[in-house]
């Protein structure tokens, strides 16, 4: 059955969420499929980024560490991400970038499971999942490896050699989904620790970690949590992990008693140990907005929302023109669709010229993220049908859209 635009209008006015899309600014004349990197800006941004800049940092000065809530701010805002992540309280930390995150998450397993030798991962995990392993790993110098599989071969290869298994929940380049409760009980009955990059979930999805009692979490600030460029991220430890887990950055802020300025490090109770040091508060500020924006949103609503949507564009993509790498089943896929091309990238770069911006995922995949709070089911259709145009005109072979920026 086609779907018209007509229906796609009337499912946008009959949309739960449809009133989140005033939240945001958005540029005229362009749908956003691209909050899957770099989610859009909530309208309350800028002027609460005025006011922690000319109030809180003009006028208060050094004062506002303790006036305005700074030195708190890193266990305030991963406690509300704790709530979308479905985190018992004081499970959550904002600090530094996911990159950063993994590599201490990543030692403190290793610590924690002594006899055990593997980091094992997806071959096609993100990249800086597997480098982070691998610097670690040369790092420690005793004798760690990196297994790094096909994804259907991560359960079998869980061994008792597995100190950790750590996958991305979301595959960033095809949108498939790990079902999360059966490898993690599958890694913890084999004795590893469970390690989730929720890059690609976490404000896209309800996700349960303390009833599937994850042992590990990592996850990105800028993308669907709207906290903009360079937004610090978040890190989970579950409570009964906490004593034993060993930080190998032991910076002063995961002190104790920082402002004790002992000479030994004293790690904090709690999740407070996994800080490092001073955090980006004009960053943290901005990240703050965008989570408080969506603890608004229902996450089943969220959820469900996104899976008509992806399902709907999947739908509208001409079948002859791509392959479809994202997997058509609800349960295995995330928010997004990821079209195979030998043309991919000047295929989007033209794509991009009529208003519709996704990415570009080497070597061949057109990336298509939905984020529900701000793009509606209208923006779906419309973006099929401009890539359809785009196809059919073959407008994408003119040499202006060849050429390869450095950020795809
Ligand atoms: C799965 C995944 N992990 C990590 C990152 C990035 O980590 P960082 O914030 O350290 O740049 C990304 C970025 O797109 C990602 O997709």
């Amino acid at each position: 059955m086609t779907i018209t635009r007509q229906a796609c209008v009337l499912m946008d006015g009959a949309d739960p969420l449809r009133a989140f899309r005033d939240r945001f600014t958005l540029p005229d004349g362009v749908i956003y499929l691209d909050g899957n990197s770099l989610g859009a800006l909530p309208k309350a941004t800028p002027a609460r980024m005025r006011e922690v800049v000319e109030h809180e940092w003009g006028e208060g000065l050094i004062r506002s560490w303790n006036t305005c809530g700074w030195i708190d701010a890193q266990l305030r805002v991963g406690e509300k991400i704790g709530r979308l992540i479905g985190a018992r309280p004081g499970e959550t930390l904002v600090a530094d970038s996911t990159s950063l995150n993994l590599f201490k998450l990543l030692a403190a397993a290793l610590k924690l499971r002594p006899g055990r030798k593997t980091i094992l991962s997806e071959a096609a995990n993100f990249p800086t999942d597997l480098y982070i392993a691998e610097g670690l790993i040369g790092l420690l110098g005793q004798g760690h490896r990196l297994l790094a599989v096909a994804a259907d071969d991560v359960s079998a290869a869980i061994d008792d050699d597995t100190a950790v298994v750590m996958l991305t929940h979301v595959n960033y380049r095809t949108g498939r989904m790990w079902d999360m409760r059966q490898i993690t009980q599958l890694a913890q009955q084999r004795g590893a620790l469970m390690l989730w990059d929720l890059a690609h979930s976490a404000g896209a999805m309800p996700l349960q970690l303390a009833a599937l009692d994850v042992d590990l979490a990592v996850g990105c600030g800028y993308k669907y949590l709207n906290g903009g460029p360079g937004a610090p991220a978040f890190l989970y430890v579950a409570e009964r992990l906490q004593g034993a887990a060993a930080v190998p950055l032991s910076g002063w802020f995961g002190h104790a008693d920082p402002f004790a300025f002992e000479q030994t490090y004293r790690p904090a109770a709690g999740i407070a140990r996994a800080a490092a040091g001073t955090p980006p508060l004009l960053s943290l500020a901005a990240l703050e907005v965008g989570v408080d924006v969506m603890l608004d949103a229902a996450m089943d609503e969220v959820r469900r929302k996104s899976l008509a949507q992806t399902s709907l564009f999947a739908r509208l993509i001409e079948q002859d023109d791509f392959e479809i790498v994202s997997p058509g089943a609800d349960d295995m896929r995330g928010s997004q669709v990821c079209l195979r091309h030998a043309g991919a990238w000047p295929i989007m770069q033209a794509l991009i010229a009529r208003g519709v911006i996704g990415d570009f995922r080497a070597p061949d995949i057109l990336r298509f993220g939905f984020a529900p709070l701000y793009i509606g089911y209208t923006d779906a259709w419309d973006a099929a049908a401009a890539l359809r145009s785009v196809m059919a005109s073959g407008c994408w072979r003119d040499a202006r859209y060849q050429s390869r920026s450095t950020v795809t």
